[in-house]
């Protein structure tokens, strides 16, 4: 990564180090809009498989290419500062063995310009897992409930209930000492989740499992309600850019029409006239009246200004965005 503004890039033992200390923040990005958006608040960035379903319609992740990957990849790597960026190894591109996996994965890391790779699987691939991360290449690993197993599951059901339990915790110790510097456990029981953060020493990353995990990770689009086909319970919605978000824009661009103004560009917040009791925005207060207008592009800086403009500050007549 290169080290432009003086922002030193998180590196794999940068992520391995926070075992038991800050909880590591990671979320998805498969585009570099995304990446930029969420770089400055992140540790980790991962390329996950999910782009298959979240931007290409795929029914799973089983359909996802190493050259989807690649391009997703790239993408991402332009919007990307100071988080690492780690890419997902796709279904059939590293289960063959060490030397397959090894051949793609360096491929991901050439082209993609990725410090490390995440592929699913414990006791299974910790073989592999020690391959790679002997030879330069850092895995994340991924355990419980793996995507790309999703038919032999029968489905995206909770893992490492009851007996099976004791399964996942072998999968937890077998990637640790295989080498993998991390490891998401993916829709397991907390106590489960807590147990492995306990035993293991390298970071766990949750994903529906327990708030105890040393990080948690989640797809960007399920949390802006951009991703419908499913909704995962574990996963706060922070906007809803999905059909409620789209009734919203109906209804702000009715507003508008009624008021006789004009919206521009797809990521308006709207217009606030609060010295004529009118707000068109998404938020739920408008400002109160003052001697301060604002047009701007950003709508974060726009969602803050009525909380400035509120008394004794000087208040807002106009707030477009
Ligand atoms: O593909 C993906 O986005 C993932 C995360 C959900 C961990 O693997």
């Amino acid at each position: 990564m290169s080290a432009t503004n003086d922002v030193r890039a998180m590196t794999p033992p940068d992520v391995a180090a926070r075992k038991g200390g800050v909880p590591l923040v990671c979320l998805t990005a498969y585009t570099t809009p995304i990446a930029r958006l969420v770089d400055p608040h992140c540790d980790v960035v991962l390329v996950g498989d999910s782009v298959g379903m979240v931007l290409h319609g795929l029914e799973s992740t089983l359909g996802v290419s190493l050259e989807m990957m690649i391009l997703h990849g790239k993408a991402v790597r332009r919007g990307l500062s100071r988080a690492l960026l780690v890419v997902d190894m796709p279904f059939g591109t590293y289960e063959e063995g060490p030397a397959q996996a090894f051949r793609n994965a360096a491929t991901l890391m050439a082209e993609t310009g990725c410090a490390a790779v995440k592929l699913e699987g414990g006791v299974a691939m910790a073989e592999t897992i020690r391959f790679l991360s002997a030879r330069g290449i850092p895995v994340m690993a991924h355990i419980g409930l793996t995507p790309q197993a999703v038919n032999s599951f029968g489905g995206y059901k909770v893992q490492g209930r009851g007996g099976d339990a004791f399964h996942i915790l072998r999968d937890a110790e077998a990637v640790a000492d295989a080498g993998a510097f991390s490891v998401v456990l993916e829709k397991v029981p907390a106590t489960l989740a807590d147990r492995i953060t306990e035993t293991v020493a390298i970071p766990t990353i949750g994903i529906g499992a327990s708030r105890a995990c040393d990080g948690q990770i989640l797809v960007v689009d399920d949390m802006l309600g951009m991703f419908d086909a499913f909704r995962p319970k574990f996963v706060k919605r922070f906007a809803e850019l999905g059909e409620d978000g789209k009734r919203l824009e109906r209804d702000l661009a009715d507003t508008a029409r009624r008021g006789g103004v004009r919206f521009v560009g797809p990521n308006c917040l709207g217009i606030q006239r609060p010295v004529a009791g009118m707000n068109a925005t998404f938020l739920e207060t408008g400002a109160p009246g003052g001697r301060l207008a604002l047009v701007a592009p950003s709508r974060g800086l726009c969602a803050a200004l009525p909380r400035y403009a509120a008394p004794p500050q000087p208040g807002c007549p106009s707030l477009v965005s």
